[in-house]
């Protein structure tokens, strides 16, 4: 399963793929806003950091016309910018017009089976479907929608061969279900992905090692193990001293 970060914050971005596990970036109206920057130029600054991967990018226009510049413009900016679009009769369009042109089209708030069916009919190339947006209401269809979705673009046949991307992700276990479901992509907040690197036994096992290491070199430690167990050479430097 491919591991999108879901964040317009170029610092996360540049973290993130630090850690080698981020295979492409979704954006979003509102993480774009809370950022405060030009959309374009926010983009052009995550190609910068991450490359060819694949990038989402979403439109606001409504209206088809508009909406059929807007995504034409988008898919301009980089060769792989995947052009997100909202469920909606008027966004359809625009995928089945642009989708046999080249252009590729993420579509976005799917929540329900048929919406996916409609999305990958048009012309989609990833189908987002949105996990803790159902989760946060107390129901545990969420689950079950990623494994119908996926069963289906794996059952027929579709223009783009479209992925199942599960978005709206907020914690490990909506990425554990993405993972038994079989899911394409999941896009993960970035506060989720440094959530994961901890568990009790992980941490405890880290500080048990290097404690037992410490002993048994009479609180000697050389600057390579101590940056291996995650310990900053400031540490290191008390720990010496
Ligand atoms: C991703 O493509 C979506 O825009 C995002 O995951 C939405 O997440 P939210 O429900 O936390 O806003």
């Amino acid at each position: 399963m491919k591991f999108f970060i879901d964040t317009a914050n170029v610092d996360e971005i540049r973290q993130a793929s630090a850690w080698g596990i981020i295979d492409g970036v979704t954006t979003n109206p509102s993480l774009i806003a809370k950022e405060g920057i030009e959309h374009k130029k926010r983009v052009m600054e995550i190609v910068d950091v991450v490359g060819d991967l694949p990038i989402s990018a979403e439109c606001v226009e409504t209206d088809v016309d508009k909406l059929l510049k807007e995504a034409q413009d988008i898919a301009s900016w980089a060769p792989n910018i995947y052009v997100k679009v909202p469920m909606t009769r008027n966004s359809m369009e625009v995928v089945k017009e642009l989708s046999p042109k080249g252009v590729n089209f993420n579509v976005t708030l799917i929540f329900s089976l048929p919406q996916a069916l409609i999305a990958a009919k048009a012309g989609a190339s990833f189908i987002s479907f949105f996990v803790g947006r159902i989760d946060d209401m107390g129901s545990r269809e969420a689950a079950e929608n990623i494994i119908d979705a996926v069963n289906m673009v794996n059952t027929y046949e579709f223009p783009k061969n479209p992925e199942i991307l599960v978005a709206s992700i907020r914690g490990p276990l909506q990425i554990i279900e993405s993972i038994n479901a079989g899911a394409h992509i999941a896009t993960v907040p970035f506060k989720t992905l440094e959530q994961i690197f901890h568990h009790p036994l992980t941490d405890l096992g880290v500080e048990r090692f290097y404690a037992d290491y410490l002993k048994a070199t009479g609180g000697k430690v050389n600057a390579s193990s101590a940056k291996d167990m995650g310990i900053s050479i400031e540490e290191k430097a008390k720990v010496t001293a």
